[in-house]
């Protein structure tokens, strides 16, 4: 049965953690659904297999074309989409044409977006009032590495404050959940005792009611790690190993 964002809160009371990964394709997406992933992400982590810097250059057109081919290899899993740098920031307006062609386009069932600040939590009341169901994003949040850098943040007991207030906004605001990225496990361990909803952490401890980590990390893909990163297979040298000897067998007439 396909998962809701309800079911994701009734696991929260339960105690049952959630269980997030990113997708990008179909074949990765039909993986992760046959490993019953609850939570399939098509994050604008993108960015890392199509060979961009960081995830400013993602556009909407590039999630729908990918978060289409995810959708076509889900059955169970709630999949959700990452709305791109400058998609919605501008107005609640350019955010709801954007969620409202992800939704429409791929057959998502909902969209993350980053950011607690209020223009950001105006803009997600109106999301979710309009029917989009919308999961939150605080801490440290990649689109505004120019700014903020990829450290971790929430360290002083001013920062802490200051994210656990825009979690407690997102909530009020109708978020179905919150991703809480890169912040002391204690802030986070505070943030999901506050809320109702769930927190669905990377790189926040192991207080969250879910955990969430980007596939090609994972999966030894990636060029750089984060730090707190998980590295379950190390695919490019599986990668490089199995071209190799293909190469060596044509060369050599082994092949066919
Ligand atoms: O884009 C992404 O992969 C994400 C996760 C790190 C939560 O936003
Ligand atoms: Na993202």
């Amino acid at each position: 049965m396909a998962i809701t964002t309800q079911q994701l809160t009734q696991w929260k009371q339960q105690g049952r953690p959630i269980v997030a990964l990113t997708a990008w394709d179909y074949a990765i997406a039909r993986s992760l659904d046959a490993a019953e992933v609850d939570l399939i992400l098509v994050g604008d982590t993108l960015a890392i297999v199509l060979g961009y810097e960081n995830t400013l250059p993602v556009t909407l057109e590039e999630m729908i074309h990918h978060a289409k081919a995810v959708r076509r290899g889900v059955k169970r899993a709630l999949v959700v989409v990452d709305l791109p740098f400058l998609t919605y920031q501008e107005s609640p307006q350019q955010a709801m044409r954007s969620a409202g062609r992800i939704l429409k386009e791929t057959g998502a069932q909902a969209v993350k977006l980053e950011g607690g600040y209020p223009a950001i939590v105006q803009t997600v009341a109106q999301l979710v009032q309009a029917g989009i169901p919308v999961l939150g994003h605080v801490g440290l949040t990649p689109q505004s590495i120019h700014q903020v850098g990829l450290r971790q943040q929430g360290k002083t007991e001013e920062t802490g404050e200051r994210i656990l207030l825009e979690a407690i906004a997102l909530e009020q605001a109708g978020a179905f959940a919150i991703v809480l990225e890169h912040i002391p496990a204690q802030l986070a361990l505070q943030i999901t005792q506050k809320l109702t909803i769930p927190t669905i952490g990377i790189g926040a401890g192991p207080h969250c009611n879910g955990q969430v980590l980007v596939t090609s990390d994972l999966l030894g893909l990636s060029e750089k790690l984060p730090p707190f990163a998980k590295t379950y297979a190390n695919l490019k040298d599986t990668i490089l190993q199995a071209v190799q000897n293909y190469s060596q067998d044509v060369r050599e007439g082994k092949f066919p």
